[in-house]
Order: structure tokens, then C-alpha cells, then sequence
């Protein structure tokens, strides 16, 4: 559906579809201060790598009104910009499109040679364009997935893992937006979606965004999804990422290699679909990349329960790290590449971005 925008500038302040009501309540968190954006990043009510990156850099034009300094002092307005940047950092460690987003912003304020008011008004010009070009990046995505997606007679069946979808991006999706592209060619029967433990973010949201499209879709539990591939049900596996090393290592939702193992025991294709902005091109492999741990309630209570004993550890691990020799593709707004191929291909685009 063309009307998933989980981020937008409203009036004078940012509006948030509220990702943890879903599917259940589809409802709206309107922030006006950058520090409630952060809590909102922390808390997930935005979350998936392009989302959090739109977010923050809304997150920055909110932060540069709140500065009550001398309008005349752009290095104080500088400074309190880079504070603003500091707290939003701090959120979520994974995704590395918080930090591209943010550094785009700080970018924009520091080249600026105008006025505080013109700077402030123009971060949210440049927040609103990463916001759109977000969408088309995904819309691209989904075009250059539909050609690498395998030749098969019969329509795909594709397995996807937790949401990559319009909610966690600007709109339209990642994996998801292969998904939506090859269902708008006919070339789709079904999504398999994992529920994706601890957060379901594939049983609460990548489900609700199929039922809103009447894309058919068949929910499964993690451990299943082996059990499906040795059936027969799956031809594909496209995932979304949260960072992606130079190498091709790439980190994405906690399960993920899991499914990429199981897809390489069966002789299926997995593909990871990502926009370049979330290539951590600094990094050399996955060892690098920081993986972000949540609290272990998440792991320890199911709704209002708790399901185990006192006297348990507890480890809650939100991304895993799928190396390079598991994934088939990485499909990107400029096209697919293969792990090996990445930084040569998109180097010689000129779009390694470091
Ligand atoms: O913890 P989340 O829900 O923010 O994790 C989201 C994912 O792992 C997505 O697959 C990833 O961010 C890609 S979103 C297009």
C-alpha cells in the first residue's frame, strides 16, 4: 500500500505511526521535542534502519528550535546541534542509518552561510528530501529485485524475516518492497513471514502491511522456517539489513543467519535488499559491527507473563550478523550485487560513501 509513511513532518511537528499498537491500534505519536524522539527511536516506536534514520533527522530540526541562544551565534548554535546529535546517537547502536542521517543534517547546518532562522529552516528541507528520497531509493530497490528474483515457471513463494516493509523505512520498504514489486508483476503467490522473536515485528507488523495490500500471507513461528524450506513451500528469502560491512557481512534482525543457514542447506536463494546508506563502508567485515542488546524482558515475559523460573540469565541480542558466503544478492537502489562485487560495483559509481 502506497499510504505506510511511519514518519512525517506535520505542521510543526513529527508524526509517528505508533509501531508497538500495532496490529491491534493503528494510531499516531505526534513529537515535538528532539529528546521524545530519541525515547520514541529507544522504545521503537519507529524502528528499521531507514525509519530511524528519517526519524533522527527530524529529530534534528526539533532539536535546532529548541536552541534559546544568541541568534546571532552560529558556533553556540553549532555546538547545541551537536548535543542535540549526541543524545539521538546514543538510541540504538545498529543501524547505521541513524548515524548517515545524522551526519547529513549536521552536514546541511555546518556548510550553511546563512542566518540561524534560514538554517533552521532549511534542516527541515533537507530532513523532508532524505524522507522522499528515502521512498524512491525503496521503490528502486524493489525494480532492480524483481530481475534478480529466480526465473521460476510457477509464481515465489518468499520467506522474509521481521519487517523491512513501508514502516521501517519512509515508505514502501526494502525486502518488503521486492515483495510488493513482485506481487504488483503478478510474479508473487505468497509471503512465508517469521514472527521474529522477541519483538514479532514479523507476526504484528510485516503481516499487517500484506493484509493491507491483500497480499496473501502465511505466518510462521521462527522455528519453522527450516521445516518449510525442506517441505518445498519457499523459493526466496529476501531480508532487510541494518548494517552492511564492506565485505557483504551483513547485520540484520536477530534470527537472520539462522534462516540464511538453513536457505544455503536447502539450495535457496537469500537476498539481502538495502539501501547504500546502510553500507558501513569504514567497516572491513561483520566482527565490526555493534550489536545492540535490549532489555532481557523482551526474552522473559510474553505479554503480561513471565515464562520462566527466577534464577535464569538472560541474553538479548536484537541483530545477528549473516556472513557474506550465505547471501546470494545484495540488492540495492543501484542495483544487485553480489557480496564480493559490492564495494568494486558501487566504487565504481563513485558511491562509496565514507
Ligand atoms: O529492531 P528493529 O525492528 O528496528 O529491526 C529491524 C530490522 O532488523 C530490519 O530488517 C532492518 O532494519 C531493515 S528495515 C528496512
Amino acid at each position: 500500500m502506497d499510504s505506510i509513511f511511519p514518519v512525517i513532518w506535520f505542521e510543526d511537528r513529527v508524526r509517528l505511526i505508533d509501531q508497538t499498537r500495532l496490529p491491534n491500534e493503528y494510531t499516531f505519536v505526534d513529537v515535538r521535542l528532539s529528546s521524545d524522539m530519541a525515547e520514541a527511536i529507544r522504545t521503537m516506536i519507529v524502528r528499521g534502519a531507514p525509519a530511524i534514520g528519517v526519524a533522527a533527522a527530524f529529530g534534528i530540526v526539533l532539536g535546532s528550535r529548541e536552541y534559546t541562544g544568541d541568534q546571532g551565534d552560529k558556533t553556540a548554535f553549532l555546538a547545541h546541534l551537536e548535543t542535540v546529535a549526541a543524545e539521538l546517537r546514543q538510541t540504538r547502536p545498529t543501524a547505521v542509518n541513524l548515524f548517515w542521517a545524522i551526519a547529513k543534517m549536521l552536514e546541511a547546518a555546518k556548510g550553511h552561510s546563512g542566518s540561524i532562522p534560514k538554517i533552521q529552516e532549511d534542516l527541515l528541507k533537507t530532513a523532508q528530501s532524505i524522507a522522499t528520497e528515502d521512498v524512491e531509493t525503496c521503490r528502486a530497490i524493489g525494480g532492480h529485485g524483481l530481475r534478480v528474483l529466480p526465473p521460476t515457471p510457477e509464481k515465489l513463494r518468499i520467506l522474509t524475516h521481521c519487517n523491512a516493509g513501508a514502516l521501517a523505512t519512509a515508505g514502501y520498504g526494502t525486502a518488503l518492497g521486492v515483495i510488493r514489486s513482485a506481487w504488483g508483476s503478478d510474479r508473487l503467490e505468497r509471503v512465508y513471514a517469521d514472527e521474529t522473536r522477541p519483538r514479532m515485528q514479523g507476526a504484528k507488523l510485516t503481516t499487517w502491511e500484506c493484509v493491507q495490500e491483500g497480499i496473501p500471507v502465511t505466518l510462521i513461528a521462527d522455528t519453522m522456517a527450516a521445516h518449510c524450506m525442506q517441505q518445498g513451500l519457499i523459493d526466496a528469502v529476501v531480508v532487510g539489513a541494518d548494517r552492511i560491512a564492506r565485505n557483504g557481512d551483513t547485520a540484520n534482525k536477530i534470527g537472520t543467519y539462522s534462516v540464511a543457514l538453513a536457505a544455503q542447506a536447502h539450495g535457496i536463494p537469500f537476498y539481502v535488499a538495502a539501501p547504500v546508506s546502510t553500507i558501513d563502508f569504514k567497516l572491513g567485515s561483520g566482527v565490526e559491527i555493534p550489536i545492540e542488546e535490549r532489555n532481557p524482558q523482551e526474552i522473559y515475559q510474553v505479554g503480561f507473563s513471565r515464562i520462566c523460573p527466577a534464577g535464569v540469565d538472560f541474553y538479548n541480542p536484537a541483530f545477528d550478523v549473516t556472513p557474506a558466503h550465505l547471501i546470494t544478492g545484495i540488492i540495492t537502489e543501484h542495483g544487485a550485487f553480489s557480496p564480493g562485487e559490492l564495494a568494486s560495483g558501487l566504487g565504481e559509481m563513485n558511491l562509496i560513501q565514507d
